[in-house]
């Protein structure tokens, strides 16, 4: 099993070498037999190559079977025109890829149900599970841009856009998954005003109805998701929203776990494809180069690879129960209102591992 590692900006390294060492561990003493290769990503290849993504690197992680990705963007790039980006080069990469549902767990773990900045009777047993839609939407929409209209007047213009096949293939993906939960989904959508948000409840409606009969189907306006995912968020089992509502309503349910250093992504497309695995987060750059960030996420995202691409779903259970044991030893870095470092927090997450 080949597993490309893009470590990209900021903080993406520093969390992304912790998760390598669990890689190396789980193969030096768990038979696992994952081969690691690295690649220049986001600014880094910017900086190196001219652009954020190469056609190699994209050629390299079609190729594997799995790419772990720390995170990508900054300060340094962020007045570059779109396509010269950091970000660019991501959603490059998802739609070379073809990874079109996004699994964004939340789960509110035992030893963290006070580090949430809600009350612990509101996030305790907290298990959410985002289905994100990852390949269209305004990410993509055509036209887009800024044009001048003269006079000091310009315009901005993105589009939202979705088909009944991409609708349909991601709603596909979460009601398969509820099959092994709840059965629930709700989906999320801003129908009263967008046909996009129109059809995408439609399309939603009538797949549950043809194929899923025991499916339980609810909707909900995304602004109202937003509402009641502070009010009451244990009400919620699996949620089914797009590119744009996704992204927002799951940096708003880190912080129902503790933080955003804690969240891991699943970025699947078509039955034996390569996934795309990242934290939620991003390169936080107002920390970045300290050795402090939370390594949790890059490595409760590897754990997703080994389940969903790697082949290897003890090896899953195994870093996840890690990340458990060493949270309930007590082990916190500074977003959770502990001191350890970045390399100290992967030391107590190997130190669980070992036997
Ligand atoms: P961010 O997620 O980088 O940071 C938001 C806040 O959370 C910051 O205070 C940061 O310090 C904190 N934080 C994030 N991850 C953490 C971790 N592992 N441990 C401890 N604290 C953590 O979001 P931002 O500041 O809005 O964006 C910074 C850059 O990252 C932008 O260029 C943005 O485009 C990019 N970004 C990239 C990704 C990605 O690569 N997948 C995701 C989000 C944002
Ligand atoms: C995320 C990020 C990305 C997104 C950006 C960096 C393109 O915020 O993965 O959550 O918006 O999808
Ligand atoms: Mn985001």
């Amino acid at each position: 099993m080949k597993l490309l590692l893009l470590p990209g900006d900021g903080i993406g390294p520093e969390v992304t070498a912790e998760s390598r060492r669990v890689v190396e561990w789980l193969n030096a003493h768990a038979g696992l037999t994952v081969t690691l290769s690295e690649a220049r990503f986001g600014g880094a290849a910017i900086d190196a190559d001219g652009v954020p993504l190469t056609a190699e690197t994209l050629a390299q992680a079609q190729a594997s079977d799995a790419v772990l990705m720390g995170a990508v963007g900054g300060p340094q790039w962020a007045g570059q025109p779109y396509d010269k980006r950091p970000e660019a080069g991501l959603l490059a990469l998802r739609a070379g890829m073809a990874v079109f549902a996004n699994l964004r767990p939340a789960r509110c773990f035992a030893a963290l149900a006070d580090a949430s900045t809600l009350k612990r009777e509101y996030v305790e047993g907290l298990d959410i599970l985002f289905v994100r839609e990852l390949t269209g939407g305004v990410y993509f929409g055509e036209p887009r841009g800024i044009t001048d209209l003269g006079h000091g007047e310009r315009r901005g213009v993105n589009t939202q856009v979705y088909t009944s096949t991409e609708i349909r293939r991601v709603a596909r993906v979460a009601f398969d998954l509820a099959k092994d939960r709840s059965g629930r989904v709700c989906s999320a959508e801003k129908s009263n005003v967008m046909e996009s948000g129109l059809l995408w409840r439609e399309e939603v409606q009538a797949l549950r109805d043809a194929e899923y009969p025991h499916i339980t189907l609810s909707h909900m306006l995304a602004d109202n998701t937003a509402m009641q995912l502070v009010k009451n968020p244990r009400q919620f089992d699996i949620i089914l929203t797009d590119n744009l509502f996704g992204d927002i309503l799951s940096d708003e349910a880190a912080m129902l776990t503790g933080s955003l250093g804690l969240l891991p992504s699943a970025a699947i497309g078509a039955p034996g494809m390569p996934g795309l695995y990242e934290p939620i987060h991003g390169s936080a750059p107002d920390i970045a180069g300290q050795g402090i960030a939370n390594p949790c996420a890059s490595i409760l995202s590897l754990a997703m690879a080994l389940r969903y691409s790697l082949g290897s779903p003890h090896a899953a259970n195994r870093v996840e129960a890690a990340v458990e044991a060493a949270l309930d030893g007590g082990a916190r870095t500074r977003d959770l209102g502990g001191t350890l470092s970045t390399r100290q927090m992967g030391d107590a997450i190997l130190a669980c591992l070992a036997p």
